[in-house]
């Protein structure tokens, strides 16, 4: 599988997702020494249901969108796979792959690039994961990128996304998990009630987190293509959604 880095049949990004990869790239550069020790109990368990949700054999050649520092890509390699993790941040690849390297993992590349914007070639990937990741994208942008990953995928491929995901407070479901999400932070005394402030402006103007309901993946999975499309709660708003690219399509 060889990234391809420009098609020349696309007129690019549009400015809004032009403009939501730079907020990206900038927040997650800035994060790059903190996000892997926010490794809490609830991380770990989002993270394990998506290793278990891939049909992993050694060998299988997987994407990792949205990487990080390695936390899906660097588990598939140590199981056998073959990874490209892609990050917008420079900073989180080459994080990813300075513990791909002291693990001796000889599996792992990376690719800088926006996950808007990334070209793959047609029907050369096996699994396509990503871990709390998507919700970062303009919803027009999910949508492409489902359409996208079905297009790299070779037929019998796994798309599995695990994710924040959630409504905007209109149904019971999605206010008891805002409800819990508020009582845990509260409990943090000041410097839990300011990310209650910071997250609430985020998650209402969807400025940065833009989560959508386990319903609304996997109508984007089905709408793409992908059966035995399956959505499975790990806790509160992490879920695992994901979808098989038929063997005759
Ligand atoms: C919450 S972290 C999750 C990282 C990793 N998947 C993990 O499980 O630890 C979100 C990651 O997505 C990346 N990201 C956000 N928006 C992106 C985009 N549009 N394209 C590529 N990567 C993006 C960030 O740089 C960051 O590394």
């Amino acid at each position: 599988m060889a990234p391809v880095s420009s098609d020349p049949s696309s007129r690019g990004p549009r400015r809004s997702t032009r403009l939501a990869i730079a907020t990206q790239r900038r927040a997650w550069t800035r994060r790059v020494d903190t996000w892997d020790r926010h490794n809490d109990a609830g991380m770990a368990k989002v993270a394990a249901a998506a290793i278990d949700a891939v049909d992993l054999r050694p060998g299988l050649t997987c994407v990792d969108l949205g990487c990080g520092g390695g936390r899906l890509a660097l588990e598939l390699a140590r199981r056998g796979a073959t990874v490209v993790g892609v990050d917008v941040s420079a900073a989180m690849v080459d994080r990813m792959l300075s513990l791909a390297r002291e693990e001796g993992l000889t599996t792992v590349t990376g690719v800088v690039s926006p996950i808007e914007e990334l070209r793959l070639d047609p029907g050369s990937v096996d699994v396509v994961v990503s871990n709390y990741a998507l919700h970062h994208l303009l919803d027009p942008d999910k949508a492409r990128v489902v359409r996208a990953a079905y297009g790299w995928l070779r037929p019998g491929g796994q798309f599995v996304n695990a994710d924040m995901m959630l409504g905007r407070g209109t149904t019971a479901q999605d206010r008891q998990v805002i409800a819990g999400k508020v009582r845990a932070m509260a409990q943090k005394g000041i410097p839990g009630l300011w990310r209650i402030a910071k997250n609430a402006g985020r998650y209402l103007l969807r400025l940065r987190e833009r989560p959508i309901t386990p319903e609304a993946w996997s109508r984007l999975l089905r709408e793409a293509g992908f059966t035995q499309v399956t959505a499975r709660n790990v806790v509160a708003e992490a879920n695992v959604v994901s979808g098989v690219k038929p063997l005759a399509s």
